[in-house]
């Protein structure tokens, strides 16, 4: 694929940010009531906002889709309470590993999606043995073959369904995931061969996606294969899944303009400007996903296939469902203070690039004053911000930073501290 020009980057804007913030200072007492029952450091997961985004989701792709299945993929927020909220309203579960697998079980879930590469044989036979809720989507011409080698011999009733992954950049580390779509010919010519598998369709994922860009130019690749494939692959397909990478509408909001921002221990006390100067790279509206999506399926695509659209969003699902609350066990300084949690509760240091207000629910202000706000880990890298909203901050306080419901509370560490408390609203 060709290079992408770096997305621009702009200041954020005082209304956007203030909006923000205000939202979650109108519900303090809520949260405040939350901090004083089930104490500090402490998760909240508002499910209500879960089912909000899975409606919206599923709202702004249906209108053009006639055949549309929608799967949350486990990996971005893999709390029990969030798949379990998602599955009621409707979405299958994407899953990356045994481990997620079992979990989906546990849940009876009963569509699910298994994607990822390195699957091992214990995960395969799982799949086999699940076989009429799980859809194996391969990853490589090897996994095929180790699947083919365990099924040989069996006597099932019925197939294991599989789609294929699709390489969406040959270069670089992305490489890794699925097979470039050159070799679907061979692909096709192995796998219609094979008893006890039924292949069914094909899957790619891209990432980070702030616009439709890259999802757009694969599948006008895709199209160009598809029109070189063989009449009898192209009516196998039953489904095409264009994965997840959906960027939440807000964008990416940063603490430095250089999107490279290097996480540094130095970074704590250059960022001593960044208190008042934060920044932005826009997100596009699911809609416009939606839109510009299905144009580039039914110009690319639909010519050639007639088939289900699956989608496989996380992030953009489960970002702003979850709220990390801490508290101020500390104050070394007038502009430093340690929290009751480490960024050990997030998995990484995430703070020292991305900007997330904090907020002092006990002293709500809309004004941002400069402060080290560290967590109480023996590493300088524990940055939970570099300001806060309120009118002052003193020890006792609770700090609230909302929207950290993707990829925080999965990667979190049992490092050095252990992990926050969990309450579902
Ligand atoms: C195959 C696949 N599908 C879906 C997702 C979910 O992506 P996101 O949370 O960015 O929507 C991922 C994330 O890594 C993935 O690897």
């Amino acid at each position: 694929m060709s290079e992408q020009q770096p997305p621009a980057t702009l200041m954020l804007e005082r209304d956007m940010l203030e909006n923000f913030v205000k939202t979650y200072f109108n519900q303090k007492e809520t949260y405040l009531a939350l901090a004083q029952k089930y104490g500090s450091p402490l998760w909240i997961l508002d499910a209500s906002v879960l089912r909000e985004k899975a409606k919206k989701f599923s709202q702004a792709f249906n209108p053009y889709f006639d055949q549309t299945s929608y799967y949350y993929a486990i990996k971005s927020n893999n709390h029990p309470e969030v798949a379990a909220t998602l599955l009621e309203s409707g979405f299958g579960l994407d899953v990356s590993s045994g481990i997620e697998l079992k979990a989906a079980f546990n849940l009876n879930a009963d569509d699910i999606i298994f994607s990822g590469p390195g699957k091992t044989d214990e995960e395969l036979n799982l799949v086999i043995q699940h076989r009429d809720r799980v859809t194996l989507l391969l990853d490589s011409f090897g996994e095929l073959d180790r699947l083919s080698a365990l099924l040989s011999g069996s006597n099932l009733s019925s197939s294991v369904r599989v789609g294929i992954r699709l390489t969406t950049n040959p270069n670089g580390l992305w490489r890794k995931f699925g097979i470039v779509p050159e070799m679907l010919p061979e692909f096709w010519k192995k796998v219609k061969a094979l008893p006890y598998i039924n292949f069914l369709g094909l899957q790619f994922h891209s990432s980070w996606n702030l616009t439709p860009d890259r999802q757009v130019e694969f599948i006008n690749l895709l199209g160009q294969t598809l029109s070189q494939m063989p009449q009898d692959f192209n009516s196998s397909i039953k489904f095409i899944d264009i994965g997840g990478g959906y960027w939440p509408e807000e964008g990416e909001w940063l603490h430095s303009q250089d999107t490279m921002g290097e996480p540094s221990a130095e970074g704590v006390t250059k960022s001593e400007n960044h208190c008042h100067s934060h920044y932005r790279i826009p997100g596009t509206p699911i809609k416009v996903f939606a839109k510009t999506l299905f144009d580039a399926i039914n110009t690319h695509l639909f010519p050639f296939v007639n088939c289900r659209i699956c989608f496989e969003p996380g992030r953009w699902i489960c970002h702003s469902s979850m709220h990390l609350l801490l508290s101020v066990i500390d104050k070394k300084g007038h502009d430093l203070v340690i929290t009751d949690a480490g960024t050990n509760v997030i998995g990484w240091e995430r703070f020292e690039t991305d900007y997330f207000p904090v907020l002092n629910l006990s002293r709500s202000e809309l004004s941002e004053k400069p402060c080290h706000i560290l967590g109480s880990l023996c590493t300088p890298h524990d940055v939970f911000g570099y300001a806060y909203f309120g009118e002052d901050i003193k020890v006792g306080d609770c700090l609230m930073i909302p929207c950290q419901g993707a990829y925080t509370y999965s990667l979190g560490q049992n490092f050095i501290k252990g992990f926050p408390g969990f309450i579902k609203i």
